[in-house]
């Protein structure tokens, strides 16, 4: 990454308005960059064209702006979990901003500091707190920033990233010694805490251990996505393995926090029950998005078949995911200071958020299907005896 093609996106209007000290470079970047392209009615990012197989159009913004909201829900409201000084952090960076509606809070919160965004899409606001901006830039070149940071984030790029150790090395030179990393992450496939026998293992790499298919549909799909990610360089399960790369980085007090977002409001509790919602939500809402160039161009599906394919995980996902839930993992780690003393059994510790089925509504949920079901039994029996009648009859 060289400065010079950033595409200042916080300060530039993007037309007539750009001054006389705005190199020609920097021009063409700005004006490429919208040069989107589009497919099965889609749109998807122009720099770095083809990198990333997931839409910027405005569906998958309102999605992604949905997730945020989901995410803080899951830190009961925070933004981040590392221990940085509220009052005294400077420099902050978002890798993979999105929307950069992160960034943007960020910079609402901590007013003494100066939050950047980088993306491959310019799919951020213009109007921005004075302290947030956003710079178009592949986070897969070399890193070139004028100042180090106190805080980098970033948050659900296991479909961006396919080389951690670099991301986490240029992170680790990018940080104030003393600085914090943080990463928000999922990990697939979901898995079902009412009925084991649907689950598949959540540890190996399906290219090392293929598993059969779960007969639940939003593990399949979960499935499928490790399955296609693996076999171009994705691993949607690094979020379990951030600890040692994260360690072999030089990070130290690393630690992990297992979240765990219900699909549906089937868990115990009022937060996790609102969680749950936000989470199904997120997830239809992100169906085709995540699979639709990855199922296509890697896995060869048609477009008929990925849309078969997703009818059946939206039915399971109306008709309440009993018991499915998605792992996702906080982490944080610091840079040492020079010269500190770095005790190898502390560096990682992990905390397990747990999760409880309601069974209440569990009971309630499986009466009324039964109802409906003999329901419409009832009108099958119904209809046919009115068919088996002779038409004059009538
Ligand atoms: C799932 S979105 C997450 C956005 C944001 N972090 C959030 O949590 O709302 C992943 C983002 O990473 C961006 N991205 C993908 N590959 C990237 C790369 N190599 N460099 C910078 N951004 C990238 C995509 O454009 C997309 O906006």
């Amino acid at each position: 990454m060289v400065e010079d093609e950033y595409t200042d996106i916080g300060s530039d209007d993007r037309d007539s308005a750009l001054g006389d000290d705005v190199s020609l470079l920097t021009m063409s970047v700005t004006s490429s960059v919208y040069n989107y392209r589009y497919e099965h009615g889609r749109r998807y990012h122009a720099y770095s064209e083809g990198k990333y197989l997931v839409p910027n159009d405005e569906p998958e913004k309102d999605r992604l702006d949905l997730q945020h909201h989901t995410f803080r829900l899951t830190a009961d409201g925070a933004l981040y979990i590392a221990p940085i000084s509220k009052s005294n952090v400077q420099n902050v960076l978002d890798v993979g901003t999105g929307t950069g509606i992160w960034a943007i809070e960020f910079a609402e919160e901590h007013p003494q500091a100066s939050v950047l965004g980088t993306d491959l899409s310019p799919i951020q606001p213009e109007l921005l707190p004075p302290n947030c901006s956003f710079l178009i830039d592949d986070a897969d070149h070399d890193w070139i920033f004028h100042q180090p940071f106190d805080f980098i984030h970033a948050r659900a790029m296991m479909a961006a990233f396919k080389d951690w150790p670099r991301f986490l090395d240029q992170s680790f030179t990018n940080l104030k010694p003393g600085g914090y990393l943080e990463l928000q992450e999922f990990h697939l496939p979901p898995q079902c805490l009412t009925n084991p026998s649907l689950n598949v293992s959540l540890s190996s790499s399906p290219a090392e251990s293929p598993h059969p298919l779960s007969p639940n549909p939003i593990i399949q799909w979960g499935q499928y996505m490790s399955t296609a990610g693996s076999r171009i360089g994705l691993d949607f399960r690094v979020a379990s393995n951030f600890g040692p790369l994260l360690q072999s980085a030089g990070f130290v007090d690393i630690h992990a926090t297992h979240f765990k977002w219900p699909y549906g409001p089937w868990a115990k509790g009022e937060k996790m029950k609102m969680l749950g919602r936000f989470a199904a939500q997120d997830l239809e809402d992100g169906l085709q998005a995540s699979v639709l160039g990855l199922f296509t161009k890697v896995l060869g599906w048609t477009r008929e078949e990925v849309e078969v394919f997703l009818s059946s995980v939206r039915k399971e996902i109306r008709e309440g995911c009993e018991g499915i839930w998605q792992p996702v993992v906080f982490w944080y780690a610091r840079r040492p200071l020079p010269g500190e003393a770095i005790k190898p059994s502390q560096t990682v510790t992990t905390q397990e958020i747990t999760l409880e089925p309601d069974e209440n509504y569990l009971t309630t949920r499986r009466q009324v299907r039964e109802e409906r079901t003999m329901a419409e039994k009832d009108v099958e029996r119904t209809d046919s005896a009115v068919d088996a009648q002779p038409s004059d009859a009538v």
